[in-house]
């Protein structure tokens, strides 16, 4: 191997995604992210609700941890089997912590001055936003590492933060001379539901923060709500076209395509097949039914599991000691690597 050659990571597969608790999931999350976490859960993945992630905004701390049963909820109510996958509140392993700290140090100003995310929640205040919320992709690039985790679930917009993972992965191996040490991990985001856009706009990232609640459909939505919220989604005048091109000068139909694709599991293609000369009167209320069909049932299912928080308490626990036993001793190597001082011939076996 040449000098310019990293070693290549050997190590098992290993799937890893988060979600924060910082309000109430929508239909974005559910096709960019939580349906995904179902289809791989044979690979039994780890999947953490990424509090430490949701403080760098304001919490109410009165608050915080019921929102964090309620993800765990959402991704049991998902279809997400805790005998398969491990479920966890991120603040409940320390090596995450302890491991963003160590690649604060590692990941440069530079890198993350170039991230949009932290513009965009930053806004035109950035001197008032917390630290936490300028160095949150270095401790995302924990998350992953810590589990030495190869493949990422994610929506769209975390596209930008798995390439820092990347760059983080690959200056610490090569800072510290050990080559593979940690994979670059690689996201796992296509398919049509990687970027659901708003119902009101379709230039506009579907989102929690959006001050219209008719701009998104939750997942804990009732059918009415769902049916009223698509009946009265933007659209235009024209009928659907019959290929892909001719959609993109139209972000309100593209986006609806998008989200019967995802809904049913077909491509945009498939639909417009199905679809194209049609007007949104027949459109729309065919979205209407997979999207109840689909949504409906995850609601209902998340409104009862909450109701037994000792249970979700359970899988979380659970799910916190199964992730600290694969994390535990990935940070016992990184801080050995780091050269941090440890007891005298300790782990010398
Ligand atoms: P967050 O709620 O920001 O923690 O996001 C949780 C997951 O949902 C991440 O994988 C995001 O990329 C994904 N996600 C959030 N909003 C959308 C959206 N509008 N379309 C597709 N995926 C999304
Ligand atoms: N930043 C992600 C989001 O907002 C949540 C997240 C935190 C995450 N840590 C992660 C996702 C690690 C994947 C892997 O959606």
């Amino acid at each position: 191997m040449t000098e310019s050659t990293p070693a290549p990571y050997v190590g098992p597969t290993r799937v890893l995604s988060g979600i924060q608790p910082s309000g109430a999931l929508h239909l974005g999350n559910y096709l960019g992210a939580l349906i995904k976490f179902v289809a791989l859960q044979d690979q039994r993945p780890y999947l953490f609700v990424a509090d430490l992630h949701a403080i760098t905004v304001w919490q109410d701390p009165a608050k915080l941890a019921e929102q964090t049963r309620e993800i765990a909820a959402a991704y049991v109510a998902a279809g997400l089997d805790p005998a398969k996958a491990s479920i966890f509140p991120q603040s409940a392993v320390r090596a995450h912590a302890e491991l963003g700290w160590i690649f604060n140090c590692v990941a440069r100003l530079g890198w993350l001055d170039r991230m949009t995310q932290f513009k965009e929640k930053s806004g035109k205040h950035k001197e008032r936003s917390s630290v936490g919320l300028y160095t949150y992709p270095v401790l995302q690039a924990a998350d992953i590492l810590v589990y030495k985790a190869t493949h990422v679930p994610v929506g769209e917009d975390q596209k930008q933060h798995l390439e820092l993972t990347r760059d983080v992965a690959a200056k610490f191996n090569h800072d510290f001379a050990q080559p593979g040490f940690f994979p670059l991990p690689e996201p796992l985001i296509q398919g049509p539901g990687a970027r659901v856009m708003s119902l009101r706009d379709g230039t506009s990232k579907m989102s929690k923060s959006d001050p219209s609640d008719y701009s998104r459909i939750n997942l804990t939505d009732d059918a009415d709500a769902i049916a009223q919220k698509i009946r009265k989604a933007k659209t235009d005048p024209e009928p659907l076209p019959d290929n892909l091109e001719a959609l993109k000068a139209r972000p309100e139909a593209d986006n609806l395509v998008g989200i019967f694709a995802a809904l049913s599991g077909e491509t945009k293609e498939a639909v417009l097949a199905r679809f194209s000369g049609q007007g949104f009167g027949a459109f729309k209320p065919a979205l209407v039914e997979v999207a109840v069909e689909t949504l409906a049932p995850v609601g209902e299912r998340m409104r009862r599991l909450m109701q037994d928080p000792a249970e979700i308490d359970r899988i979380l626990a659970d799910g916190a000691q199964q992730a600290s036993e694969v994390a535990e001793p990935v940070l016992a190597e990184v801080r050995k690597i780091v050269g941090f001082w440890a007891p005298r011939g300790a782990g010398l076996a």
